[in-house]
């Protein structure tokens, strides 16, 4: 085990009852300690509104965990131990004198290292930094965590950013993007930088085009209130497609520290061509989904979901062609696609290869196939080279065929660690790599906002398709007119 390497902390969740906490936070936290990497002195300290005391906060944890007894994700023993950490505190962020509760159960600890996670409406960000700050909470190694949306235009987000920066140094800021802690999107950095392999064929003169997926086929989930003002662009495009991007595009850093890694993701936003006028309609689709099947549910359309109002026109799905403006990608569209109630959950990366110059083989029957490396996310993890190859056997002329040669990366790996069990780890040893600097969450909503200002004023709409479905057709549009398609396993 590492924990040499980790550090006994607080772990303050500001916002301890709230559903990612109790669905993601808890559980990561328990396999940490389930798997030895909390220290024996490390606590957990949820802090929200409701009165309850620390047992009746495990209870609710229990109900959550207890289906897992059965089927063995969870151990009780392991459960009842890591409970023992666990220290509520019940306070309302929004009143000064409260955080005196939460000074009590922190006081007698400062030699521990004092994580703070807000996972609450961002508007809390500037209230509980500039509280606990005034409580004298924030100590020399103290760190703070924020969860996204950091907010839903570059301006809000300089405002968020500027009220925690009065408290925290940047060093001390971990931005979350959780799909960086995705076992294979960090592959990707392992993948395009310790293989020669791939290095000399990644870039222009060798790839045809890109295409990156993250399709839902979850609705909202009762997330309503908060959807509705973002929409897929702001809860999707601006910070997971753009940071998948990023990975793939980015230039080789130097080292693999935070500002190395960051820095070289920054130049890829800041290279984005912007897309404004007339290029919306061509090269953007926003969609939203309407009444359809959901595996074998009927399911409503976003307007009839819990809270929906018939008039939204907030998009559920986006489709975009990204140019990258700079040596390396020169004419090199990068396809992004993401959508809620599609037809599967799946997430994908596609690097698609450029046909060879000439064909040697005898036409006629013979279709050379592009040369894809695929890299799915999830919901398995798997990296696929498709290669022709000769069919075997005594065939006339020569036949070819395309195969897949499979990298299978997740066999025979242990369980497979969260998102946030990866990033959870890296604030408690202090590793900002996989974290977004307050400049790249700036750049990207630049970016963004042309585009979100662009529909605005063009009064571009959203296009319906039916739930269970792989969006609306002008996305498939937006690609064939470039004479390519979308990649369907
Ligand atoms: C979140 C979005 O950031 O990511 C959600 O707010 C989305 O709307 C989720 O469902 C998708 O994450 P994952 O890891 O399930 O693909």
């Amino acid at each position: 085990m590492d924990i040499i390497q980790n550090r006994t902390c607080d772990i303050i969740i500001f916002g301890g009852l709230g559903d990612l906490a109790l669905r993601k936070l808890i559980p990561a936290l328990y396999y940490l300690h389930q798997d030895g990497h909390l220290c024996k002195n490390t606590r957990v300290i949820p802090v929200s509104r409701d009165m309850i005391t620390t047992a009746e906060y495990n209870e609710i944890i229990l109900e959550k965990f207890a289906p897992g007894f059965e089927d063995k994700s969870y151990n009780r023993d392991t459960f009842n131990a890591f409970m023992k950490r666990v220290e509520y505190v019940g306070i309302d962020l929004t009143k000064e004198s409260d955080y005196e509760a939460l000074a009590k159960v922190l006081k007698g600890h400062e030699e521990k290292e004092r994580i703070n996670y807000l996972s609450t409406a961002p508007s809390l960000f500037g209230t509980i930094c500039a509280n606990i700050d005034k409580f004298n909470l924030i100590l020399p190694s103290s760190r703070v965590v924020l969860e996204k949306p950091i907010g839903n235009d570059l301006k809000s987000s300089q405002v968020i950013n500027n009220e925690v920066a009065e408290h925290f140094k940047e060093s001390a800021i971990f931005r979350i993007d959780h799909y960086l802690g995705k076992d294979t999107v960090q592959n990707i950095l392992a993948l395009r930088f310790s293989n020669m392999l791939f290095a000399p064929i990644w870039n222009a003169q060798y790839i045809d085009h890109i295409q990156i997926t993250i399709a839902e086929s979850v609705g909202l989930e009762g997330r309503w209130a908060y959807y509705n003002n973002y929409g897929a662009m702001r809860d999707m495009v601006q910070n997971h497609l753009l940071q998948l991007l990023c990975l793939v595009a980015m230039e080789p850093p130097s080292t693999l520290d935070g500002d190395s890694v960051r820095d070289e993701k920054l130049k890829v936003i800041k290279s984005l061509r912007s897309i404004e006028g007339d290029d919306l309609k061509l090269k953007t689709v926003r969609g939203q989904y309407s009444s359809g099947v959901s595996g074998t549910q009927a399911v409503p359309g976003y307007c009839e979901e819990d809270g929906g109002q018939s008039n939204s026109n907030t998009e559920t799905f986006v489709a975009i062609r990204v140019d990258i403006d700079n040596w390396r990608w020169n004419g090199v569209p990068m396809y992004l696609r993401t959508g809620k109630r599609m037809v599967e959950r799946y997430s994908e990366i596609v690097i698609d290869f450029k046909d060879v110059p000439h064909s040697i083989f005898p036409k006629g029957g013979i279709c050379i196939d592009s040369n894809k490396l695929v890299i799915r996310l999830q919901p398995d993890e798997s990296i696929s080279l498709f290669i022709m190859n000769k069919v075997p056997g005594l065939n006339e002329g020569m036949r070819l065929q395309q195969v897949e040669l499979d990298l299978n990366v997740a066999e025979g790996a242990p369980r497979s660690p969260s998102a946030y069990e990866h990033l959870l780890l890296d604030v408690i040893r202090n590793n900002s790599t996989l974290f977004m600097r307050r400049d790249e969450v700036e750049a990207a909503w630049v970016w963004a906002d042309k585009i979100l200002d662009g529909w605005q004023s063009m009064g571009i709409t959203t296009k319906a398709y039916k739930a269970g479905t792989a969006g609306p057709a002008s996305s498939i549009a937006l690609i064939e007119r470039d004479g390519r398609s979308w990649y369907e396993k």
